[in-house]
């Protein structure tokens, strides 16, 4: 008893002082950073853009989505090349292409350059959104391997709210082309700091540079012999198969329909009408003076923040499982109780305030479940000799469905009214909840090998963890 104790002291002690994974983490979640102001900085932009250029709705639209399209294409080409030059190498590519697609957009002489621009900076973000997280998950020790990953959705909902911020103080100087020039400066950050970096270890070992994949894995785990993680990457590595027709082979179509499903979950309850939208909702709901509905706007983004740190505290401790449970919950309750408050005439007096207090609850379980823990689960479940070309293809069908969302969210308010929509949201809200349930495994402080193992001898997700 006495010594099971000390053991977990000293894995404690060695986790904090291993202080060379966390600054390694906090680089690579630059690109995150990248992500969230780059999706973020449009909503305030567009105002300007379309004055400038006197665009029509349809224009309008295509500037804002041109990240989204951007976004899948980065996510279609970014596995294969994450599994042929690794995930450093493609981090270090993806801050050239967001370097140089800020300054490209910042001075644009007209709209179509600027679509373009717009979608080179999508294909950095596709890219990034999940060879970050795949980066951090192979490098990080299993024990606070949620922790970690979960940096790179802290970095996005930071970015959003920077975001949000430069739109604010850049909005009397009409200056779209700095809200976008600026993210330069993250970008040449992250590529500077990336070239000293280490390459995943376990990329390496799938290289077959063993020798390598044994300094970086000493250095990084702070010990002297790393012989048998090596031994079990290489191990697991030996019994697997790559190449696109395995991911459906009956082992890995379950990770798949998991991932896919969460990938399309996590947008389709609605996350990103609140993000891109939330001033409008707040229009809706009665704030009429636009001061009101960004400050409103702002405490949204600090609420995502918060409670991602809530979520880098949890993860590890509570595991995947019981926190995208009890978000997703969380989540469909304030979207029904938000379409009630917009259809209850007796209730317009408090509207505002129940529309407020709706979005903010609704972000903050988004954040402590579906956020992180998507992203996450992607990065540990896939087996190592497809796992960049697993991730990119859920990837792609978040985009997807984020694109889709975007494009029908006014539309749905025209058609089935305010409530409707929320309503529509939370039903799809109790489906996650059915889902996660009875399909989703719990991964807390399992090997990525151990992961792999459960696939290979054809066991259901919801038996990993039990
Ligand atoms: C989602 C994004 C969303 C962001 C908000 C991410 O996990 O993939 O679509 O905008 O969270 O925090």
């Amino acid at each position: 008893m006495h010594k099971a104790n000390l053991g977990e002291k000293m894995v404690k002690i060695s986790i904090v002082k291993n202080t060379e994974i966390y600054i390694i983490a906090i680089i690579s979640g630059i690109s995150g950073m990248l992500f969230g102001y780059d999706t973020g900085v449009i909503s305030g932009a567009i105002l300007f853009i379309k004055q400038e250029f006197a665009l029509g709705s349809f224009m309008q639209e295509l500037v804002i989505s041109a990240v989204l399209i951007g976004a899948i294409i980065g996510a279609f080409v970014g596995g294969s090349l994450a599994d042929r030059f690794g995930r450093r190498k493609m981090i270090i590519f993806a801050a050239i292409i967001f370097a140089g697609s800020a300054i490209g957009t910042s001075v644009s002489p007209n709209v179509i350059i600027l679509i373009i621009g717009r979608v080179i900076v999508g294909i950095a973000i596709g890219m990034a959104s999940f060879i970050a997280p795949l980066y951090i998950s192979e490098l990080s020790p299993p024990k606070i391997r949620g922790s970690l990953v979960t940096f790179n959705q802290l970095f996005i909902t930071i970015g959003i709210v920077i975001s949000y911020g430069v739109d604010y103080a850049l909005a009397p100087i009409n200056g779209w082309r700095y809200m976008f020039g600026l993210a330069a400066i993250p970008a040449t950050v992250l590529f500077v700091a990336m070239i000293f970096m280490p390459s995943s270890p376990r990329w390496l070992v799938n290289e077959g540079k063993m020798d390598k994949a044994s300094s970086t894995l000493k250095k990084i785990r702070m010990k002297d012999n790393v012989k048998d993680e090596l031994d079990e990457i290489l191990n697991s590595l030996n019994k697997q198969k790559g190449g696109r027709k395995e991911l459906f082979s009956p082992l890995i179509k379950p990770a798949m329909i998991v991932g896919v499903s969460l990938a399309i979950l996590q947008q389709i309850t609605g996350i990103n009408t609140v993000i891109y939208y939330a001033p409008t909702i707040f229009e809706f709901a009665g704030f009429h003076s636009s001061a009101a509905a960004i400050f409103a706007t702002f405490v949204v983004g600090f609420v995502n923040v918060g409670f991602t740190v809530v979520a880098i505290f949890l993860l590890d401790r509570v595991g995947r499982r019981k926190l995208l449970l009890i978000g997703l919950a969380g989540m469909s309750g304030m979207l029904i109780m938000l379409g009630i408050a917009f259809i209850l005439p007796s209730l317009l007096n408090q509207l505002g305030t129940l529309a407020a207090i709706g979005l903010m609850a609704y972000v903050g379980f988004f954040a402590i479940g579906l956020g992180p823990v998507f992203w996450l689960l992607i990065s540990e479940i896939y087996p190592l000799k497809v796992r960049g070309l697993a991730m990119s293809i859920v990837t792609e069908a978040n985009w997807g469905s984020n694109l889709i969302i975007s494009l029908t969210f006014l539309t749905f308010i025209q058609l089935l009214g305010r409530s409707g929509t929320f309503w529509l949201y939370a039903a799809v809200g109790i489906i996650a909840v059915i889902f996660t349930y009875r399909y989703v495994p719990e991964t807390k402080e399992r090997t990525l090998e151990e992961i792999e193992e459960h696939w290979r001898v054809g066991k259901h997700p919801r038996e990993l963890g039990r």
